[in-house]
Parts: C-alpha cells; structure tokens; sequence
C-alpha cells in the first residue's frame, strides 16, 4: 500500500547524485524517507549537494569513480557500516562522450564512455548484489537512455552503453528474480542538464534540437520526472517487474 514515504528506514546508493537527474534522485527518495550515499568524481558538486539536501534527513558522500572496483568496495561497505545495508542502488553516473561519427571515436574514447556507463555499473552490482542477496531484498535502478534503444546517431559509444545497460537488466533481472531483489531501468528522452557541457558550444544547440525534434511531447524531461519514476521502481509498490524498461520519453519510443 502506498504511504507517504514509501522509503522510509531503506538506505539508497545513487552514483553520479552530485548534480542532475542522479541529484533529484537522491532528492526524491529522502523526501520519500530514505537516507542517500552520493557517489561522485566530482568533489565541489558534491559539497554542494550535500548542503542542498542535507534539510531533508541523512545524506552522506563519497568520491567514487565507478570505474573503480577498489574505490566503490570501500564506499559499499562504508554504507553498510553506517546504514547496516544498502536497500537501494540506483546507477546513474554516465557521460555522453563524443558526438562524432561512430568510426571517429578514439579507442580511448569509446573505452571511456563504456567503461563508466556500462561497466561502472555492472562494478556497482557486483559490489552491492551479495550485500542485497544477504537480506533477500533489495531494488536496483539502472538509468539507461532512449539511445539505448534506438542507436542515436554520432553517439555510438554512448547508445552502445546504454543498450548494453537494458540487457545488465535484463540478465540481472531474471538471475535475481526469485530473490527479492528487482532489477529495472529507465530509459528518459533528454533532459537539461550538465551531460551535455562537453559538447562543443557549436554543436550544442544543434544537438539540443535534434534531440527535441524527436519528442512528439515537445518538450525536456524534468529530472524531477525521472526522479518519481525512479523512486517508485526503488519503493515495494513496485513488487511485479523486475528486468523491465521503463520509458519516459513524451511519445518518442513507445515500446
Ligand atoms: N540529460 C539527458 O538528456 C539524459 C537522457 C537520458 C539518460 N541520461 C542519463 O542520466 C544519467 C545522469 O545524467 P545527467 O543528465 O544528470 O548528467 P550530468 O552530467 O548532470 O550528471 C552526471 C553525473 O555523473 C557523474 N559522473 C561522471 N563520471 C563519473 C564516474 N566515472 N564516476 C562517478 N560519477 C561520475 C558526474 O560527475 C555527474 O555528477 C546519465 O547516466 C545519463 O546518461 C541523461
């Protein structure tokens, strides 16, 4: 049954909660009673956002590279010290990498892009899987992207990740399915926000607007959307999908 803070006593992992769709994430789910960890690279925004949410209850952060097993082993068990568990992992650190044809990224680039979006990720469920399994429960919440789906155009290595994170869910999903920890992930249309800043200011508006083009809804996500959907998929109101992808993109890939 729903109540009014759904999260309340469940400690929530958010990477890349430092700013952006990762922050009104982290936002939502301690409006909604749970206390957040932030894992981030980014040591300012992280002070930053600490301040911003720290009103709302317990929050605390740590400067974790996802690429980093060693880094997020630490972190993971930090959480369960202080919290004594980790109810909720949502993977949201991602970068957009370069905008070129898919031929034109450098190796270096497309290892990059897939080395945090996906493989980051994947880090992130492996470190946090058993502390789960342990409890026999738990909701993880991969932040995916439409590009994911559809393969945008001069962002390969960014749509590669992304499809690659649908199916992590989908094979986590029904490895786990059975016990009490449900895999699901959310695929948004764009939204405002800083992935776009190493764009070339050039190209940015263009992008922006082909990637709006594309909306039959016309308009951004509102990180705040995709924080409700998020915080829903991390509640016990979501008890029958697991694997799933969830769209919020205003009509554009509706499947
Ligand atoms: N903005 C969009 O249009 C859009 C659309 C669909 C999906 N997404 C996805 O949503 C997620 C959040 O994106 P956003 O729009 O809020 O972008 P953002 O750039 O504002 O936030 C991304 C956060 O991830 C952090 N980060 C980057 N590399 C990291 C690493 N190696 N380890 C830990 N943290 C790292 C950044 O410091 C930043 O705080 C990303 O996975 C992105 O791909 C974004």
């Amino acid at each position: 049954m729903t109540t009014a803070r759904p999260l309340e006593g469940r400690h929530a992992v958010v990477t890349g909660g430092a700013r952006g769709i990762g922050l009104a994430i982290a936002q939502r789910c301690m409006a909604s009673g749970a206390s957040v960890a932030l894992w981030d690279v980014e040591a300012a925004a992280l002070a930053d956002a600490v301040r911003q949410l720290a009103p709302l209850g317990t929050v605390t952060s740590a400067l974790v590279d996802v690429r980093d097993e060693d880094q997020i082993a630490r972190a993971a068990s930090q959480s369960q010290e202080n919290f004594g568990g980790i109810d909720i992992l949502v993977n949201n650190a991602g970068v957009l990498g370069p905008t070129v044809s898919a031929w034109e990224h450098t190796p270096a680039q497309w290892r990059n892009v897939l080395d945090i979006n996906l493989t980051g990720a994947w880090l992130c469920c492996r470190a946090i899987v058993p502390v789960m399994l342990a409890r026999q429960r738990g909701r993880i919440v991969n932040i995916a992207s439409v590009a994911g789906k559809e393969g945008n155009g001069f962002n390969a290595a960014y749509s590669a990740s992304k499809a690659g994170l649908i199916s992590l869910t989908k094979s986590l999903g029904k490895e786990l399915a059975l016990s009490g920890v449900l895999v699901n992930c959310i695929t948004p249309s764009a939204a405002d926000t800083a992935v776009f800043a190493d764009v070339p200011a050039e190209h940015r508006e263009q992008l922006r607007s082909a990637l709006l083009a594309r909306v039959p809804m016309g308009r951004f996500v509102e990180v705040d959307e995709v924080a409700a959907m998020a915080a829903w998929l991390a509640s016990d109101d979501c008890s029958f999908s697991t694997g799933a992808v969830f769209d919020i993109s205003g009509g554009r890939s509706m499947y």
